[in-house]
């Protein structure tokens, strides 16, 4: 007979989103996302308005989750919270109100990494879960990351990008195209009907496994000040080609990393993670490299790719299996290593 799982509430308060999940094990009963519309006419978001709105957000949130779940706080076994990377003020926010409920409940919690909880998405019902070892490259708007996962709670860094992240590259482009933030989803949509191959930008030159998008931002800047300077409306008229161009580049030099990986460990069981795994063009690549090169791939649900605390549970989840709980003493940390 299966083992009665445990019931965990998780919060996910790193950047812009509030989140609030209910799992029951992997399986998840509730996943409620409250997205910050606020932080898009400034162009990118704006740390003291987060923690605001996170403040204000946070328990309707929770509540909304309780009731999605059909689930009361008495039916709940432990608590989780992201403890770091992220901002500061909204870490707090969803730290202090699970170490608060803790402290009203006697409920255990678990302090959760948020780049460990974007690979562990792959686990919230799956029914083709990754298999150990396998090499995930997490892409968000904080990290491009290559780790090679060992087991649910050993990770290993093959490689990381040494200045942006790629979901920077998708976000800072779209700003100097004029494009709304956060700019990945507007590119990925644009890009659908341009020409990826129609203009070529630089790959940076860094060593094996890790990664460069700075030097592409100041490419497209430079290129298209040149462009302007023939043709004023340029940008306008070659708008989905420019988004398909930069995007082609910016997924060639993550595959191409992700093949690195694999062809030096020797492992084929490959995942993508992170908000820009929710990129069309990035989905479609990485599944015909992973089919031409007989990879066991795996790609998180749509709706567990960008920030969510599903993924936070089913960190958490592993981490409760491991008896790993936090205590009071455990302090957000915008800098949270990847390995403690
Ligand atoms: O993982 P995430 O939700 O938050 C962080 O932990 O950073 O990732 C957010 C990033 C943003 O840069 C956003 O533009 C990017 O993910 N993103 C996308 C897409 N959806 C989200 N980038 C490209 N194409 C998309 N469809
Ligand atoms: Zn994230």
């Amino acid at each position: 007979m299966r083992e009665k799982q445990p019931v965990i509430l998780s919060v996910e308060s790193s950047c812009d989103d509030t989140s609030a999940a209910v799992l029951r094990g992997l399986e998840v009963l509730s996943n409620v996302v409250c997205s910050q519309q606020i932080h898009e006419k400034f162009g990118g978001v704006v740390p003291e308005l987060a923690s605001r709105k996170h403040m204000a957000n946070i328990v309707p949130t929770v509540i909304t989750a309780l009731t999605d779940a059909n689930i009361n706080l008495e039916d709940i076994d432990a608590l989780a919270f992201t403890q770091g990377p992220g901002l500061l003020g909204s870490l707090l926010v969803g730290g202090n109100f699970i170490k608060g409920l803790s402290l009203g409940t006697n409920l255990k919690f678990l302090a959760v990494n948020h780049m460990h909880g974007h690979i562990m998405a792959h686990f919230l019902n799956q029914e083709k879960n990754p298999k150990f070892p396998f090499i995930c490259l997490t892409v968000s708007g904080g990290h491009t990351q290559l780790v090679r996962v060992n087991a649910s709670n050993e990770f290993e860094i093959l490689g990381e990008t040494i200045d942006d992240a790629a979901g920077e590259a998708f976000d800072k482009t779209a700003k100097i195209l004029g494009l709304d933030y956060p700019g990945g989803p507007i590119i990925d949509e644009l890009a659908k009907t341009g020409n990826p191959l129609k203009f070529s930008f630089t790959r940076p030159k860094v060593k094996p496994l890790h990664f460069s998008f700075s030097g592409l931002k100041t490419n497209v800047l430079q290129f298209l000040q040149r462009e302007m300077k023939q043709n004023s409306n340029f940008i306008s008229e070659n708008i989905n080609d420019i988004c398909a161009s930069v995007q082609h580049t910016i997924v060639a030099i993550l595959l191409g990393e992700l093949e690195t990986a694999c062809e030096k460990t020797g492992i084929m069981e490959v995942a993508l993670a992170g908000g820009v795994s929710a990129n069309s063009y990035l989905r479609d690549n990485f599944t015909s490299l992973a089919l031409e090169k007989c990879w066991a791939s795996h790609v998180p649900d749509f709706q567990y790719c960008t920030d969510n605390a599903a993924m936070i549970g089913a960190s958490a989840y592993f981490k409760y299996l491991n008896g790993e709980f936090g205590t009071l003493t455990d302090k957000p940390n915008p800098r949270l290593q990847f390995i403690s």
